[in-house]
């Protein structure tokens, strides 16, 4: 009986998952572009009110790199980051250089307007879809 009410149980929490592609249409693509080169970018800079998704989530691989060899950490602690900094922008934990600070300013926070699921789905969107992606 136990184990009938487990399995239906994950299977509703998977059939009920948060989409986090979803999550980032809704939630931050008015801001972040999904994709675009770093010479697209460069070149009509001023028409992006916010760094390209695909800029934000290779710079914070670069950043967040432990010395274990588990990817899963630095992928776990990547997460943690994102989950905390849309909640809580501030200029000492962006990573953005100092120059795109200036011009786009920090970002908004998304308090009370996403919740932690969203949180959860859109920042493991934000690692995994950029896998295979350079900026
Ligand atoms: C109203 C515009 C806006 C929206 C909406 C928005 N962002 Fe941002 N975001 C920015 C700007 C501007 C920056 C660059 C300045 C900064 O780092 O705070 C930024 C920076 C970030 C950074 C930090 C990058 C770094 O290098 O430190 C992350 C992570 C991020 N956004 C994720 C998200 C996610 C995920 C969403 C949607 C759930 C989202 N943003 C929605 C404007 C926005």
């Amino acid at each position: 009986m136990k184990k009938i009410l487990l399995s239906s149980l994950l299977l509703s929490l998977s059939l009920f998952a948060t989409d986090g592609y979803k999550v980032y249409e809704n939630k931050c693509k008015a801001c972040h572009v999904e994709v675009m080169s770093k010479e697209h970018a460069l070149k009509h800079f001023k028409e992006l009110v916010a760094p390209p998704m695909v800029e934000v989530s290779q710079r914070l691989k670069e950043n967040i790199k432990t010395t274990d060899e588990e990817e899963d950490v630095d992928r776990y602690l990547f997460i943690l980051f994102v989950k905390d900094y849309i909640v809580n922008p501030n200029l000492d934990n962006s990573m953005c250089n100092t120059g795109a600070i200036e011009t786009f300013g920090t970002m908004p926070s998304l308090k009370g307007q996403i919740n932690e699921d969203e949180k959860q789905a859109v920042a493991e969107w934000l690692y995994d879809r950029y896998e295979d992606t350079k900026f």
